[in-house]
């Protein structure tokens, strides 16, 4: 062969890669609302950056006939490219090719970027549409899942890792995500589950569709598996980026500086007024957020589960952090297990990625009752005291209004290693509800002498002040001057060191 010919036969050969699936695959694929694995990787990066790797990788499968079978790219497209100049991994299963499925060589491909964004500290973001293991190629197709499933755990906490779920994720396929720190879906189109409908009817004769079982919404609203959800492929990939723009790329930078032009020191008069003067009402902690943090911006996790707590990345003066907040319009901003496991997991995101946490305290309690204690209320609250205690990153505790009990300390009381707390005058530091109080320590007296007592406990104990004398609350300040506060809190803390004992790790009460 001539050198001519020989650069001829590779551009065949990869033109033939490229056509993935075939013009009909791909049409069918679009026709479905979904775009081709290349087209995904197209959008996600930053025009002309990706770099293939593996283009030409292919499997070693002889059973049933797939010796036969070219099975372009593997099924997957794999490299490195850039998200706003940053540099970042990634893969994209292409359905197009026999159903995404994934075989031994597909997860050596997958393995390969791992590795590594691991090696290079850049976050990996996998795009995910496949049937599960490639059958034919039996264990092999298993030994490739256990490969990302250790590679997934061993990445944790060091670089960001990130599921975009646009198509089937069956079986095995469900578990990488699952180890990932953010799990995209995309409504309509994809779909998680341990076991499909037509097993699930098999084994418990529950009949139930692909969309109720595994759809986006059953896992964003129902399971808490899901953290966002997306409209479409486009929509998925733009939240991405957004995502990304909060995010160092690795455990040892922190997150980008954004100059995002709104004051430091601007004040919000409207925070004056938001505790209703009954603090029985409830108000919107959306509307505390969005007055403090940089121009209104925030981006939630898990937006659409335990709504009673709100977890979310903003900025202030530029600088990302993490909010975790009472939502006292659900629930009265009650703790329960799904609020727990959602906090303490983005508690531990944030601080494994050194981003400081900002605490909005309107917490009643923990949701009481049989349903909670059989489902381990003990166990799961255990997360929110053992997160924050682990969290070494900055912690700044706003309490609003009502601060009580064992949920106060699990909003991350002074004692919990709140490097500031902060507190309205609305606020109502105390042992538990002036209600629950009446009920165990007024109980012998008469209904008026109760009713006094009570009045009488509000007024020496719903208060910020008894903190204060102690020490516990560092600052009492008007409502509209949160925002500088919070940031003169932050600039504060840019200098913390704090370290733990070594250990070879923790007990997270799981
Ligand atoms: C091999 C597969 C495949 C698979 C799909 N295909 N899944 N090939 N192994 N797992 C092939 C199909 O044979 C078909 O090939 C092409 O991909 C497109 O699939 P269709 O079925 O035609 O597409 P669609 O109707 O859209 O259905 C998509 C699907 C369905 C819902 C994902 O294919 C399906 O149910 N697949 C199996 C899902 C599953 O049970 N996976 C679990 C595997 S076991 P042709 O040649 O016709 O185009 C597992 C355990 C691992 O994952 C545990 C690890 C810990």
């Amino acid at each position: 062969m001539t050198t001519q010919e020989r650069i001829e036969k590779m551009l065949k050969k990869s033109e033939v890669i490229i056509g993935a699936g075939g013009p009909k695959a791909i049409a069918k694929q679009h026709e479905r609302g979904k775009m081709t694995a290349r087209e995904r990787i197209a959008a996600l990066l930053d025009e002309g950056s990706f770099v293939e790797l593996d283009r030409f990788v292919r499997h070693r499968c002889n059973n049933f006939g797939q010796e036969k079978k070219d099975l372009p790219g593997e099924g997957v497209t794999t490299g490195y490219g850039t998200i706003d100049g940053r540099l970042v991994y990634v893969f994209s299963q292409d359905f197009t090719v026999e159903g995404g499925s994934l075989g031994e060589m597909h997860a050596n491909k997958i393995a390969k970027v791992q590795r590594l964004a691991l090696k290079m500290g850049a976050p990996c973001i996998g795009m995910n549409d496949s049937g599960g293991a490639r059958i034919q190629e039996a264990i092999d197709a298993l030994g490739g899942y256990g490969k990302l499933f250790f590679n997934n755990t061993i990445s944790s906490g060091v670089i960001p890792q990130i599921s975009a779920i646009m198509g089937p994720s069956a079986g095995g396929a469900v578990y990488s995500p699952a180890l990932t720190d953010f799990i995209y879906m995309v409504k309509e189109t994809s779909k998680m589950f341990i076991t499909g409908p037509a097993v699930v009817k098999s084994v418990t004769g529950e009949e139930v569709t692909q969309e109720q079982l595994g759809g986006a919404m059953t896992h964003n609203s129902r399971s808490g598996v899901a953290n966002f959800a997306a409209e479409d492929d486009a929509d998925c990939i733009q939240q991405i980026r957004y995502l990304l723009s909060f995010l160092p790329s690795n455990n040892m930078e922190t997150a980008p500086i954004v100059d995002t032009g709104d004051d430091p020191n601007r004040t919000a008069e409207e925070l004056n007024s938001i505790c209703p003067d009954n603090s029985n009402a409830a108000y919107d902690m959306y509307d505390v957020i969005k007055a403090i943090v940089d121009n209104g911006e925030y981006y939630e996790n898990q937006k659409y589960w335990a709504q009673n707590i709100i977890t979310c990345f903003a900025r202030m003066d530029g600088e990302t952090i993490g909010i975790i907040a009472n939502q006292p319009k659900v629930m009265a901003g009650c703790l329960d297990i799904n609020a727990s496991d959602k906090s303490s997991r983005f508690i531990r995101f944030c601080d494994a990625f050194n981003i400081p946490l900002l605490n909005l305290v309107d917490v009643p309690g923990f949701l009481p009752g049989t349903v909670q204690e059989y489902g381990g209320i003990i166990r799961h609250g255990a997360k929110m005291l053992y997160a924050y205690s682990e969290a070494t990153v900055p912690k700044i505790t706003l309490v609003t209004r009502k601060a009580y009990g064992g949920s106060y300390l699990a909003m991350c009381s002074q004692e919990l290693g709140a490097d500031q707390v902060i507190a309205w005058p609305t606020a109502e530091i105390a042992v538990m509800g002036p209600a629950g109080a009446a009920n165990i320590i007024f109980k012998k007296q008469d209904p008026e002498t109760q009713k006094k007592s009570t009045e009488e406990y509000v007024d020496k104990f719903a208060t910020p002040y008894i903190a204060a004398e102690r020490g516990m609350v560092d600052i009492i300040i008007e409502p509209k001057n949160s925002r500088p506060a919070v940031i003169s809190a932050l600039h504060m803390l840019e200098t913390k060191r704090e370290s733990r004992p070594a250990k070879r790790h923790g007990n997270f009460p799981v």
